[in-house]
């Protein structure tokens, strides 16, 4: 492997200068005035895949397009299927930007930019890593289908219908995503759990127009008064959720998974610290990594009514509305918690409002298995890679087409994660590191290789 290495590490600069350009396009999916950066986003993979000798196609959805690229000339050899996302979250608040979001800038030794973790960063890692191995080698030593969307932050509406019309031409023994992180900087892990999502919006509307407080107060109800108390009926005070039987298919933790947990390096007072937060809170009886990874949460993601602007206005709103998602572990369904929760909500609502829920997108619940051929020729390629033997651990986000991989086409994902839990994703200031780009890269390399041996 040591002439694929040498080369990927004398083209390190070019990496750079390209996942610049590629950050430089601002594909924020849910913006529909973005539509185009979107496209020239996945474009932009497609031109670099189709120089390399990729089979390319572009896709077009009745959303954002989606981009296949396959090298299948690696006869007998297993196949992979590599999963990307070129769409990034909004950038703001751009006033927390210390520049502009879509002008990726290097400080010491990251680079800034939204997107740079998430995902553009890692997936362009794996990218660079296989096709730097077939310039070096002019083959591959397995069959690789890249397979990327411009819709994973707006929940993948229109990938399922495209896994399903494609199901035989995505085809693989394995798929591998890079969108999680390590567990810590010179800590590489493969995730084994992700979390589901089950994200509701609810609005209340009272009198037909908002009304004198004075006047009206105490008279007719409120739909901010309402809203939070329901909301606050949410939760009780030891961090469990009280819809009736929202933890009915929780899988426990077992004792080995928790005692595995433990034996990881996590220092709750430090983790409080970096987050600057008053106090740690969460599920009574589990710790914070079994709360992050492995227990359903419940958040309020949103929340809007009455007056918002510089001083007071005495105002009775008629509207209140709140946006909250519930994360979800395996074997919870997000289309079955979305139908108790809306029960739940109408049964607390009293008769002086009105009550709508609108369920928006979900995710489900994922454990990958850790004792499969190419989980361990994973691990060896990271530990190649990082020189840092890799962790197994879980993640609290969610990847909504790991589930469908499983069900429409049968297999298992590795979840590589190259960027660092402080990377931001979705914050200002989102950052990835060099060195971790370029150790991703490499692992890419060594992936390819592994799997070959399988
Ligand atoms: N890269 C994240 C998923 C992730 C986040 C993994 C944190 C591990 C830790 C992904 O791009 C993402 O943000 N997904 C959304 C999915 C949702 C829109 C269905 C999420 O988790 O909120
Ligand atoms: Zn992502």
């Amino acid at each position: 492997m040591q002439d694929v290495i040498d080369f990927l590490k004398n083209a390190a600069d070019e990496h750079v200068e390209r996942l610049q350009e590629w950050l430089r396009i601002p594909s924020v999916s849910t913006d529909s005035a973005r539509d185009g950066d979107v496209r020239a986003a996945g474009e932009f993979v497609a031109r670099e895949l189709t120089e390399c000798g990729f089979e390319t196609k572009i896709w077009d959805t009745p959303g954002h397009p989606v981009v296949t690229a396959n090298w299948l000339q690696a006869e007998g050899a297993p196949t992979v299927l590599i999963y990307g996302h070129y769409d990034v979250q909004p950038p703001e608040p751009l006033e927390l930007w210390r520049h502009g979001p879509f002008e990726p800038t290097i400080e010491g030794r990251n680079l800034v930019a939204r997107g740079a973790t998430d995902d553009k960063g890692q997936a362009y890692a794996l990218l660079r890593g296989i096709t730097g191995y077939l310039k070096v080698r002019g083959s591959l030593p397995v069959n690789v289908k890249f397979l990327f969307e411009g819709e994973e932050e707006i929940g993948s509406p229109n990938l399922v219908p495209f896994i399903e019309e494609h199901e035989a031409d995505l085809k693989a023994d394995i798929a591998v995503v890079s969108d999680t992180s390590q567990f810590g900087p010179g800590m590489p892990a493969i995730t084994v759990g992700l979390k589901g999502l089950c994200y509701l919006e609810v609005e209340l509307t009272g009198a037909s127009h908002d009304l004198h407080s004075g006047s009206f107060g105490g008279a007719v109800d409120n739909p901010a008064n309402v809203l939070t108390e329901i909301i606050g009926k949410l939760r009780d005070a030891d961090g469990r959720i009280t819809i009736p039987g929202f933890y009915d298919n929780v899988r426990d933790l077992t004792d080995a998974e928790r005692a595995e947990m433990k034996k990881l390096p996590f220092d709750e007072g430090e983790f409080q610290k970096e987050l600057d937060a008053p106090a740690l809170f969460g599920e009574k009886g589990y710790s914070t990594l079994e709360r992050k990874w492995a227990r359903p949460t419940l958040d309020v993601n949103g929340l809007l009514s009455g007056w918002t602007g510089p001083g007071a206005k005495t105002v009775l709103p008629c509207k209140a509305m709140a946006k909250f998602s519930m994360r979800l572990v395996a074997d919870q369904n997000p289309d079955h918690i979305a139908e108790i929760t809306a029960a739940h909500l109408q049964s607390l609502c009293p008769p002086s409002v009105r009550m709508t829920v609108t369920p928006q997108h979900g995710a489900e619940p994922v454990l990958v298995p850790s004792d499969s051929p190419f989980f361990h020729a994973a691990n060896r390629a990271l530990a190649a890679g990082f020189g840092a033997e890799p962790v197994a651990i879980r993640e609290g986000g969610s990847i909504p087409v790991v589930s469908d991989f499983k069900k429409i086409l049968g297999i298992d994902t590795i979840l590589l994660g190259l960027g660092l839990p402080d990377d931001g994703a979705h914050s200002p200031n989102e950052k990835f590191n060099l060195d971790d780009f370029q150790r991703g890269i490499e692992t890419a390399a060594h992936l390819v290789d592994e799997f070959s041996r399988i």
